[in-house]
């Protein structure tokens, strides 16, 4: 499919060119769903690169779709489990912003080891992000916000930073459009990645 991203190996590492032009900065959507953020995101920066990752085949197609029919060459969408992208395809120091928008919050306390935050995906994303790259995330689910700073904290390699409004370009995910028409408040969370000299 146009637009899909498929690894010419799904068990070594990517090499950074295979998913990104020379020198532009690289942007990963984990979960991206219907692609609203992501191609609202390379329309806007066309000088920048975006991976969306979906394990649903629907989502993936459609997203395809959307990137072939608005000539968007600087996005693809890989159909694959995020923490696999995370901790096991992408390269070290290659991404410059990891975005998580809306995520499963599995409720429940027995199903939260299910959620994708965890101290092993942070020390992940921390390894692929760029020196002062950065996580974004947003929830409409305050626990599970919680939860994320908790896991920031215990991680001790991040650096809050503010994220109001007008800080930068920044459009609505479909799953955000869809909470605040319901009402809903979101969670938002930015954290950039600090110089801990100790190898990771
Ligand atoms: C609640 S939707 C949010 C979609 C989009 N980020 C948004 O804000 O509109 C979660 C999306 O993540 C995908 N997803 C959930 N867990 C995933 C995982 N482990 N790996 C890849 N995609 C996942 C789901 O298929 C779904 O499309």
């Amino acid at each position: 499919m146009d637009g899909e991203f498929v690894p010419a190996d799904y068990f070594r590492k990517l090499e950074r060119r295979e998913i990104c032009r020379d020198g532009r900065p690289l942007e990963v959507d984990l979960g991206c769903g219907d692609g609203s953020f992501l191609l609202a995101m390379a329309r806007h920066h066309p000088d920048r690169d975006f991976l969306g990752v979906e394990r649903l085949l629907g989502r993936v197609r459609k997203v395809c779709k959307k990137l072939t029919r608005h000539h968007l060459g600087n996005a693809r969408v890989l159909r694959l489990e995020s923490r696999y992208v995370i901790e096991w395809l992408l390269p070290e120091a290659a991404v410059s912003r990891v975005h998580l928008l809306c995520p499963d919050p599995w409720p429940k306390a027995r199903h939260h080891r299910r959620r994708l935050v965890q101290t092993e995906f942070l020390t992940a994303v921390r390894r692929v992000l760029v020196p002062g790259g950065e996580f974004l995330f947003m929830t409409d689910h305050e626990e599970y916000f919680r939860w994320t700073e908790d896991k920031i904290a215990v991680c001790g390699k991040f650096e809050r930073l503010a994220w109001d409004d007008a800080s930068f370009f920044y459009p609505k995910s479909d799953f955000q459009q869809l909470w605040e028409s319901a009402g809903k408040s979101m969670w938002r969370l930015r954290c950039r990645k600090s110089e801990v000299r100790d190898g990771s």
